[in-house]
């Protein structure tokens, strides 16, 4: 049931408010502590963790590497499962290996965690469908209450799958004392406005469109990010391909000079995500580097972000405000919608995508 909308994409995007904000009732309790499910994790026997995932899910493990390391000083390896089954990594002690999956069916991650718990591992996952292998298979399962996805591209279950890893992070830091009570409690409130300002950027769904329909045109689209906004871009790229067909790449923002700027000219759109923190400057010094080979740039940032550097860009895509750490949860939506809105300008098959699967039980 697509509830009025005219696809489970555009429905899915739709529910992220309430989705969310089931994940964040779920962790959180009342008075602003963070509850895991028995057994919980402690964090303050643990020296390195490991995340494994594939597609959209590694993109999460990736933003989260970001948050554990930044918050919580826990170092962090993150792998797509079929590369790291096949390598046969070397496990150090007390390293806690987690696992991330919507379906919780992924054959090469279902290996992975295989792998790990032969090695007498210590197994978390993060997944959407509780009653799922990866789930069973675990020693702490943490489910993301993104209930059912059935688009093909993954939407809801991206941003849940950040919100349950932010939340973790949050909890590292606090088990290994990186986060006072009054820093602790910033953190928390600024995860609990993420309903309401992802509500708020689902706003920006026709603007959007407009853009879209420009990009439709294009043959190749670029976008760039910096810090943990680098796998946003990844993100966007991803999801952009799945189901516009339009060729499209994401790098790091400050690896653009070392090769990819010699594929910018006016006929490819740069899409920057970039909001206004401590790496703006840096981000926008790229951009300009862009701009001044004729590339055409959307740049996604907030108020502030446009006002500093909205000249002279094709066009500006302007989100709330937001905590610079949760930004990537936010910065979600625009990834998702502008995907969206470039395949209705394509008119190609939003929900099921040419030789795509929803679950890939096969490796
Ligand atoms: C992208 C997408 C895929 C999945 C990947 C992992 O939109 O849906 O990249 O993220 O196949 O799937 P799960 O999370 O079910 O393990």
């Amino acid at each position: 049931d697509k509830a009025g909308h005219r696809h489970f994409m555009a429905k899915e995007i739709a529910e992220q408010p309430s989705r969310l904000t089931s994940a964040l009732d779920h962790y959180l309790t009342e008075d602003g502590t963070i509850r895991l499910p028995a057994p919980g994790i402690d964090f303050t026997d643990v020296d390195r963790l490991t995340l494994v995932a594939c597609g959209t899910a590694s993109y999460a493990c990736l933003v989260a590497k970001y948050w554990f390391e930044q918050l919580a000083g826990l170092p962090v390896d993150v792998d797509v499962a079929s590369e790291f089954r096949y390598r046969e990594p070397p496990i150090p002690p007390r390293t806690v290996a987690l696992f991330v999956s919507q379906s919780g069916e992924t054959a090469d991650t279902l290996a992975a965690l295989r792998y790990c718990r032969d090695k007498a591992q210590s197994i978390v996952s993060v997944v959407n469908v509780s009653e799922s292998s990866i789930a069973r298979e675990s020693d702490l399962a943490l489910p993301i209450l993104a209930g059912p996805e059935i688009g093909v591209a993954s939407t809801k279950a991206f941003s849940c799958q950040l919100l349950v890893l932010a939340v973790l992070a949050v909890e590292a830091a606090r088990q290994r004392g990186k986060l006072d009570d009054n820093a602790l409690a910033d953190r928390i409130a600024a995860l609990r406005a993420l309903p309401g300002l992802v509500n708020h950027s689902l706003g920006t769904s026709d603007e959007t469109g407009r853009i879209a329909a420009q990009l439709a045109e294009a043959r190749d689209i670029l976008f760039l990010g910096r810090g943990r906004m680098y796998p946003l871009a990844l993100e966007g790229a991803l999801k952009l391909k799945e189901i516009s067909y339009i060729h499209a790449e994401a790098y790091a923002s400050g690896e653009l000079k070392h090769g990819p700027i010699a594929l910018v000219d006016k006929s490819v759109p740069v899409i920057v995500m970039a909001p206004h923190d401590e790496l703006f400057d840096k981000t926008v010094s790229n951009m300009q580097e862009v701009m001044a080979r004729g590339g055409q740039v959307l740049l996604i940032t907030d108020r502030e972000g446009a006002r500093v550097a909205g000249h002279g860009v094709w066009e500006t895509l302007v989100l709330p405000d937001v905590a610079p750490l949760w930004a990537p949860i936010l910065y979600a939506v625009p990834a998702q919608l502008l995907a969206y809105h470039t395949a209705i300008a394509k008119g190609t098959d939003v929900d099921q995508p040419r030789n795509l699967a929803k679950s890939v039980t096969v490796e």
